[in-house]
């Protein structure tokens, strides 16, 4: 593989980020608008699944009307994405859209097989047909493709994948097609595997924002099995800082760990959380601090212990580390739902509901 290239930053000026619209995508982008060095033009292709939500970016659309240009779409439709490249002479690609819910590809994996793998696929396809043109295909990946840790060790780029779920099984997948198309065809890729997101916009399906919103709403707070796996947690701005280094000067052909330095338990994520709603004098839950929501229910199958995140390659390299504190991150996020309930309203209706509300399939232990 290369040593570190330049800066690429002027020949980023027409960016195509897929799955823009969901809780990473647009925080991305909404960091890149408003807070980075980027100048060029953003092309966000969404399919608007259940996960992805229009209106996450409605004012970036109307603040850079030259900048930015959203376009419902599927990665999997390899005439639009020909279009795509043609039209708005792409040449570099953040690849975010994925199905990203583990929950989800344990009840029906057929999307996270279609859209993930081959669509992830056809993407590199497009690429590869524009490569004269093309400075960089970033793809966003997860630590769950090296599958699990017991209670010592951290991953690192040199683990080897051992993914447990189908969700994580098809994000393995897409990286080995990634990395083949770096190896075969020379499409310059870079690949970053993050620890577990959190903050804003995040769909309630998973732990954090379901937490927050079912203790805001008293609602029962479901942990799986005793609670005790461990996961590390990486507030979502500085997930989208370190994807920006990666692109501007990450070495062509390598992945990049990026994690939060934030190793909690399950069960100690949920009673901090109701603590802080407790100390906020959140309403609704008669003084009572909501840990006694919390409910132990069945566990999910194939459950992986912990992850646990070793970024020292990325942080060594490119001087990147994360900047918020769990503590910091979590209360801000907090802060944004109690503020954000109209977003809450609009997650709660129609198509996009909470997971939990349409089927709960681990009933209760
Ligand atoms: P998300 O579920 O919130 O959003 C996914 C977005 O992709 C949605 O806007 C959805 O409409 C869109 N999409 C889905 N299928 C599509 C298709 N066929 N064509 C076009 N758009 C499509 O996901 P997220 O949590 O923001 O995760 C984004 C990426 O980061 C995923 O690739 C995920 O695997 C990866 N990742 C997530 C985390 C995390 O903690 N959330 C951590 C590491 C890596
Ligand atoms: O590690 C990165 C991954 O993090 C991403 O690749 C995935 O896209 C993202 O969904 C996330 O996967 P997890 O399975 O770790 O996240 P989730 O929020 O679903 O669960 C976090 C932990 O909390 C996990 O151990 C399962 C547990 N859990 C989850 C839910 C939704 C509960 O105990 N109760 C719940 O209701």
């Amino acid at each position: 593989m290369n040593a570190m290239p330049e800066n690429r930053i002027e020949k980023i000026t027409n960016l195509l980020v897929t799955g823009g619209c969901g809780f990473m995508g647009s925080n991305f982008i909404r960091y890149l608008l408003n807070e980075s060095d980027y100048t060029g033009r953003i092309v966000n292709l969404d399919k608007l699944t259940y996960a992805g939500n229009y209106e996450n970016l409605i004012d970036i659309e109307s603040k850079f009307p030259e900048k930015y240009t959203f376009i419902k779409g599927d990665i999997c439709d390899e005439k639009l994405l020909h279009k795509i490249f043609k039209d708005f002479n792409i040449n570099s690609v953040c690849h975010f859209a994925a199905e990203s819910h583990v929950d989800r590809s344990i009840a029906d994996p057929d999307e996270f097989i279609n859209t993930n793998i081959f669509g992830t696929y056809q993407l590199l396809k497009a690429s590869k047909d524009y490569l004269r043109d093309l400075t960089l295909f970033h793809h966003v990946s997860t630590d769950e493709v090296y599958g699990s840790l017991g209670s010592e060790g951290y991953f690192t780029e040199d683990t080897p994948y051992k993914p447990n779920s189908p969700y994580s099984a098809s994000k393995a997948s897409s990286d080995h097609i990634v990395r083949a198309f770096y190896k075969t065809f020379n499409v310059p890729v870079t690949i970053s595997n993050s620890s577990n997101n959190y903050g804003p916009y995040q769909f309630p399906e998973k732990l954090i924002p379901l937490t927050i919103l079912n203790a805001m709403e008293v609602k029962e707070i479901p942990i799986y099995g005793k609670g005790e796996n461990v996961r590390d947690w990486l507030y979502v701005d500085d997930n989208s800082k370190a994807i920006w280094l990666i692109i501007k000067k990450g070495s062509i052909g390598e992945s990049y760990n990026i994690g939060g330095n934030a190793e909690y338990r399950n069960i100690k994520i949920s009673h901090l959380i109701c603590d802080l709603l407790y100390e906020l004098k959140v309403p609704k839950a008669n003084n009572k601090n909501r840990k006694n929501l919390i409910k132990f229910v069945k566990d999910r199958p194939g459950h992986d212990d912990r992850y646990a995140i070793d970024y020292s390659k990325l942080q060594d390299s490119l001087g990147w580390e994360p900047e918020e504190s769990f503590n910091s991150g979590i209360l801000k996020t907090i802060h944004w739902y109690l503020n954000n309930k109209e977003w809450i309203e609009a997650v709660k209706s129609g198509e996009y509901r909470r997971w939990i509300d349409q089927q709960y399939q681990f009933s209760s232990a």
